[in-house]
């Protein structure tokens, strides 16, 4: 059988405005494939630590994203793998998150990535994407397009508590100096930034809870 609905859903926002949790949610009641792209940025980022990559390399960042194998794998979760390898945890460490702007910012290593994130999307037909570039660049036509925000303060008070729970001791002062970092490198750059285009629907869900942020999603989708 195959999937019932066969649409695009880009959901856009900054770090810790729910759209990783809210999507896996919406993924499942809509039997939609869930594609998480900042994952795939993440590994690359991995990967070229690993290697010991000078990280302004631009050339050797472009070449590393042709020859390296990303893929996303659904079970109970989502799994990461990197070349056969599976990242799922190592590609969520703080240096990993730190330096992923690198890799971010680097248009060629971008376009092999949208291209990647296209096929799988067109591949399965229905989808769900979140990222920071999904209803702007990689599906520019998705069916439906969100963005997601939320206060800086409560960004930081979630992502807070989901580092404390994978054992990493953090304050919520630095996590939201961490990630008005990642907000203004993910703005700034010139190719892929993030932005609220005037066509996706914007749910501030700072003061909603997971579900009803979901709630509303599929309310607009199922109406
Ligand atoms: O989960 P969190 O919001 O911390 O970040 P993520 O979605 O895992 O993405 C990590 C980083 O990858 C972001 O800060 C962006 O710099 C980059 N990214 C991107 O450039 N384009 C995307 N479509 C998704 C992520």
């Amino acid at each position: 059988m195959g999937r019932p609905l066969k649409i695009i859903v880009a959901i856009d926002g900054p770090a810790g405005s729910g759209k990783s949790t809210v999507s896996k949610i919406v993924a499942k009641k809509l039997a939609l494939l869930y594609i998480d792209t900042g994952a795939m940025y993440r590994a690359l980022t991995l990967k070229a630590m690993r290697l010991g990559l000078n990280l302004e390399d631009e050339d050797a960042l472009v070449s590393l994203a042709k020859s390296s194998r990303i893929s996303l794998e659904e079970k109970d979760k989502l799994n990461v793998f990197l070349d056969g390898e599976d990242v799922s945890l190592a590609i969520r460490t703080p240096d990993v998150t730190a330096n992923v702007k690198y890799i971010a910012r680097v248009p060629g290593v971008r376009h092999e990535m949208v291209a990647l994130q296209r096929s799988i999307g067109q591949k399965y037909g229905g989808a769900i994407l979140e990222g920071r570039d999904i209803g702007t660049v990689v599906f520019p036509n998705a069916d439906y397009k969100f963005y997601l925000d939320a206060s800086p303060e409560e960004r930081a008070k979630r992502r807070c508590k989901e580092l404390i729970e994978s054992g990493e001791a953090v304050s919520e002062l630095s996590v939201k100096k961490d990630i008005l970092t990642r907000d203004n490198s993910d703005m700034k750059r010139s190719v892929g930034a993030l932005k609220r285009c005037d066509d996706a629907i914007f749910i501030d869900t700072t003061d909603l809870s997971i579900d009803g942020v979901a709630e509303k999603i599929l309310s607009y989708i199922c109406a």
